[in-house]
């Protein structure tokens, strides 16, 4: 069963360690993240974008694979199903289909719109049983080939949205999705550490997990970050297993590729990047 990610996470606050949240793209994906998870005794939370979701046909049928896979797998380890950087009626419909957690990226709005649209589905969320996530300051990222450096949050804004009851917050520290340019200047502790003094127990979410140094990482936790998003890193392990399969030319005599034989390397791909990032993140055994 489903389960929000609120007490996952206040564990792994406690815990000094990190759930990874892995976006999900199809059927492969989700199923070797799953399975990882299980081998590892590890909570783990699946994220699926707003652009995923379409993809994969709609809400709905997101949730039917992914509650399918629990029950045929037996997967026993706390899986939360989670909206990543949703709008506001993005977030209502995961509600209606069923996930057990939200992100409501109200970052973009100014800070009085922000609050009030984040309190109006924290009262919605709290009568459901499911977990919201927050965003303050922007996660920078490439857009039509333009890389955004990301803005560094305002620890008081941080402070006024985790007042609200979320259950957990995403501040921008100068992280950015996809991989990070050379002239990357780090992402910002003293901002970290200043959002934390401010919001105490709340459970940190750091975005753009893809090409992190480890050092970064450690220190992030240290500093009470207890949920870290990566799919950049899947997709990059998952395209170029594929294609070196392609490349190798294993077709089926001219009949094509066996195309459960043509994901099969993708899927193993994936399997590692998930490993790597749990134990990197101190999630294993902690289910
Ligand atoms: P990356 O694509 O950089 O791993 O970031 C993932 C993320 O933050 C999803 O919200």
């Amino acid at each position: 069963m489903l389960v929000s990610a609120k007490e996952m996470l206040t564990k792994a606050k406690a815990g000094h360690y990190a759930v990874g949240q892995f976006n999900i793209n199809n059927l492969e994906w989700t199923k070797s993240i799953l399975l990882t998870a299980q081998e590892l005794n590890s909570p783990v939370i699946l994220g699926v974008s707003e652009g995923a979701g379409k993809y994969m046909t709609g809400y709905k049928t997101v949730v039917g694979m992914v509650n399918g896979m629990l029950e045929e797998l037996n997967i026993t380890v706390p899986v939360a199903l989670h909206l990543d950087h949703g709008s506001y009626e993005g977030c209502l419909k995961c509600i209606e289909a069923g996930f057990s957690s939200i992100m409501f990226d109200g970052s973009h709005y100014p800070i009085e719109e922000n609050v009030a649209k984040t309190k109006e589905l924290v009262a919605i969320c709290n009568e459901k049983g499911m977990s919201l996530e927050a965003e303050v300051g922007s996660i920078g990222g490439e857009e039509d080939g333009v890389v955004g450096m990301g803005e560094v949050a305002d620890p008081n804004e941080c402070k006024a949205i985790a007042d609200l009851g979320v259950t957990m917050l995403a501040a921008g520290i100068g992280n950015i999705h996809g991989k990070y340019p050379e002239n990357w200047k780090g992402l910002s502790f003293e901002t970290l550490d200043a959002i934390q003094q401010l919001t105490g127990d709340m459970p940190l979410v750091l975005h753009g997990g893809t090409g992190i140094p480890a050092d970064m990482i450690k220190k992030a936790i240290s500093l009470g970050v207890a949920k870290i998003n990566v799919n950049t890193e899947c997709q990059l392990a998952f395209a170029d297993a594929t294609r070196k399969y392609i490349e190798a030319g294993k077709d089926l005599e001219g009949k094509g590729f066996d195309p459960r034989k043509l994901l099969a390397p993708g899927a193993e791909a994936i399997k590692a990047t998930v490993k790597e990032k749990m134990e990197l993140f101190g999630s294993v055994g902690k289910a």
